[in-house]
């Protein structure tokens, strides 16, 4: 793929922020610090597991594993467990190294899927890859991944090892089955669905049961907070494909375009397929398979299809269940943050 091509992409939806000024830009407040409130010391002491537990004598693996903690991202992992854990009683010291190690997972997984998309930029700085190669990126990753599984083991709960595991599987699935599907956008929105379902959703699910299993929820309790969890990482996913091809750089912090370049076929594009003129179809799959294309080219089509609006409904679909799930909760800061984090997952701009 075409390094250029993807600065390229970056460039043009920017509008004073050149790809090197992102890879420049400092730590910023994340716009979930009153969302988070309930757990603020919790949050800080997931934060501080993260920053003892990636570090190391040597200068060089060092410095890799700094990358992979500092700036942070949103940390909505670590969050939506220890606000379910605090929605269902109290939060413990499990609670935190398991948040902790879910963390590092997800940024294992951002790590390779970097390498994947030959993404540039990630959480306002450049990517592993960029800065020391795939060979390097790909062992960062791996580490990561191993460590939050010794740090889960600190909690001596085998369940949440096990749960960890299996969605941990599922996320390398999904990416798997994304991989296999490149360039296939005739793909079902059901197809569609069960790839964002194991590569994002699973994660997010599975953080929320987790929450709610530590703090001695019943298994039906469990399954309700999983599966909020499920539906929001779905319309996590879903918002994030739409802000790949419409969002602001500097907001989201991260390459967008990555998609097109790498021929991932997203909701609003599947729904556009599906939905225009049978005549327009040759010309749209020949801009979608030309790698000079930029989403902007795409654009006219998706708007004739309102493709874009409807890619926002089924986000909104999926939030709705998990916001009624929120509001049936026992009213606390925790649980009413709960809902706060559903809204967001629909109205973010990074
Ligand atoms: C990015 O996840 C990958 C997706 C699942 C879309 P986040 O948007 O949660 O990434 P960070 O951790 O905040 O950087
Ligand atoms: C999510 O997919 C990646 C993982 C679940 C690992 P994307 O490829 O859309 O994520 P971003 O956009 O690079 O963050
Ligand atoms: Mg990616
Ligand atoms: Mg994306």
């Amino acid at each position: 793929m075409d390094k250029e091509r993807l600065v390229s992409q970056t460039a043009s939806r920017t509008d004073d922020n050149s790809e090197t000024k992102l890879t420049q830009a400092s730590a910023k407040p994340n716009g979930l610090e009153s969302v988070y409130e309930p757990i603020r010391n919790e949050m800080g002491a997931v934060e501080s597991i993260l920053r003892n537990e990636l570090s190391n004598e040597v200068p060089f693996v060092d410095e890799l594993l700094k990358h992979s903690w500092l700036l942070g991202g949103k940390r909505i992992r670590p969050a939506f467990l220890l606000l379910c854990g605090a929605s269902c009683g109290t939060t413990s010291k499990a609670h935190l190294q398991i948040a902790a190690a879910l963390e590092m997972i997800h940024t294992a997984t951002l790590i390779h899927d970097d390498i994947l998309d030959e993404a540039l930029t990630r959480r306002h700085r450049a990517t592993a890859n960029s800065t020391w190669g795939n060979k390097v990126s790909v062992l960062l990753g791996d580490y990561l991944f191993t460590h939050s599984f010794h740090v889960a083991s600190l909690s001596e709960s085998c369940e949440a090892l096990r749960m960890l595991a299996v969605a941990s599987n599922r996320v390398c699935e999904g990416e798997m089955r994304q991989n296999a599907w490149q360039g296939k956008f005739d793909l079902t929105e059901s197809d569609y669905l069960q790839m964002i379902t194991e590569k994002t959703a699973e994660l997010c699910g599975v953080s929320c049961r987790l929450g709610a299993y530590l703090s001695g929820a019943s298994e039906e309790q469990c399954e309700n907070f999983e599966s909020y969890g499920r539906s929001l990482g779905v319309a996590f996913q879903v918002i994030d494909d739409v802000l790949d091809l419409v969002g602001k750089p500097n907001q989201v912090g991260k390459t967008l375009g990555t998609d097109l370049v790498n021929q991932k076929p997203t909701l609003p594009v599947i729904h556009c397929l599906q939905n225009m003129a049978p005549s327009s179809q040759e010309q749209f799959k020949s801009i979608l398979a030309d790698s000079a294309s930029t989403c902007e080219s795409l654009m006219p089509f998706l708007d004739n299809t309102d493709s874009i609006c409807y890619a926002r409904s089924v986000a909104e679909n999926h939030a709705k269940g998990a916001m009624e799930f929120a509001e049936s909760l026992p009213s606390s800061p925790a649980s009413n943050s709960l809902g706060d984090l559903a809204k967001f997952v629909l109205s973010r701009s990074h």
